[in-house]
């Protein structure tokens, strides 16, 4: 039995669109932030005996997620695998947009690849021979093909995921210590999200007719915010991510039926967001598939942001966190 843990990470030039449904390929690349505070942790034991996949998340049965968890461990471990004992524990809210399963698969594909070198009497040796060789990027790739975020959670810091018709390529930007820039998320709801996000994208690319412009301009998107992290110029990073998440978001809303994750307090938390940015704080706004508001600032002033949006309306809870390390196994494994 093997165990590992990944942090969700939270877009700031958004994967939003798929080039292949099939193999889940992005239609166009994306950069993100790898979170140090919340966290997947994942165990996984494959045995002979289980005459069943079986998954508990959190200490409960789920079988809503267990085709493509199983799915995730036959690309892992082979289609002939013996079935497996998958638990997750989380220290967040799920499917709420929170990235948790950027963080559940990027951990499962770890936990998974180690916990075939673990049970190898059971094992093919060509399965066995591909554990034992992989790469993080092999991992990442891996994650993708289950949930096109989880890649970028095999890496730490600011990391760019570049897309093409054939693969992926992740690499972290800049590690985490070379900028210290902080994460405020402001969670509105805790319910689960009403449309997964890669039903919505695909929703999107059939309907809106603002999609082909979002995917033929991610690429400067890209290179302005690659810019800006190598160079630590806060205001250009806000800048273009504050504009590529409201295009992003502009994107679900022209889709039919319009996809609107967005609540009060979604609003009234960037307004507030607006408000310190116009007192000069340095902090600006990001969304995903989900009403909580994430707002990057710098240590300086975290605790003003935090306590800024924990006196908005309709705010629940507030967490933080700096930023971490990629997907790693855990001790005990
Ligand atoms: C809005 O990675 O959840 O968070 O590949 O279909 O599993 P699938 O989609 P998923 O989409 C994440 C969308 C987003 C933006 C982002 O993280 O880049």
């Amino acid at each position: 039995m093997a165990t590992a843990q990944a942090q969700p990470n939270i877009a700031l030039i958004k994967y939003w669109g798929k080039r292949d449904v099939s193999r889940n390929l992005p239609a166009a690349g994306s950069l993100s932030l790898t979170l140090a505070t919340l966290w997947t942790r994942m165990k996984v034991e494959f045995s002979a005996d289980f005459d069943r996949d079986r998954l508990l998340v959190d200490g409960e049965v789920a079988t809503a997620m267990l085709p493509r968890v199983s799915r995730c461990l036959d690309r892992v471990a082979g289609g002939n695998r013996p079935c497996a004992l998958i638990e997750s524990h989380c220290n967040f809210p799920i499917a709420a947009g929170l990235a948790s399963s950027a963080s559940a698969f990027a951990a499962l594909v770890v936990v998974a690849n180690q916990a075939c070198l673990e049970a190898e009497d059971i094992f093919e040796p060509a399965v066995l021979a591909a554990a034992n060789s992989r790469t993080t990027l092999d991992l990442a790739r891996l994650a993708g093909a289950a949930s096109g975020s989880a890649a970028r959670s095999l890496f730490g810091g600011i990391v760019e995921l570049a897309a093409s018709d054939d693969n992926i390529d992740v690499s972290t930007l800049l590690p985490s210590q070379d900028w210290p820039l902080r994460v405020v998320v402001a969670v509105t709801e805790r319910g689960h999200k009403p449309v997964a996000s890669g039903d919505a994208m695909i929703l999107s690319e059939k309907s809106s007719p603002f999609y082909s412009s979002w995917v033929e301009n991610q690429d400067h998107d890209l290179q302005v915010a690659r810019s800006a992290v190598k160079t630590r110029d806060f205001d250009k990073l806000a800048a273009v991510s504050e504009h590529n998440c409201l295009k992003m978001h502009s994107v679900m809303w022209t889709s039919r039926p319009p996809v609107v994750y967005w609540n009060r307090g979604t609003l009234a938390c960037m307004e507030a967001i607006r408000d310190l940015q116009s007192a000069g704080q340095a902090v600006f706004f990001t969304m995903d598939a989900g009403p909580q508001v994430k707002a990057i600032c710098q240590p300086d002033n975290e605790a003003l942001v935090m306590k800024t949006l924990g006196e908005v309306d309709g705010v629940e809870a507030i967490m933080n966190s700096g930023l971490g390390s990629g997907a790693c196994l855990l001790d005990d494994s």
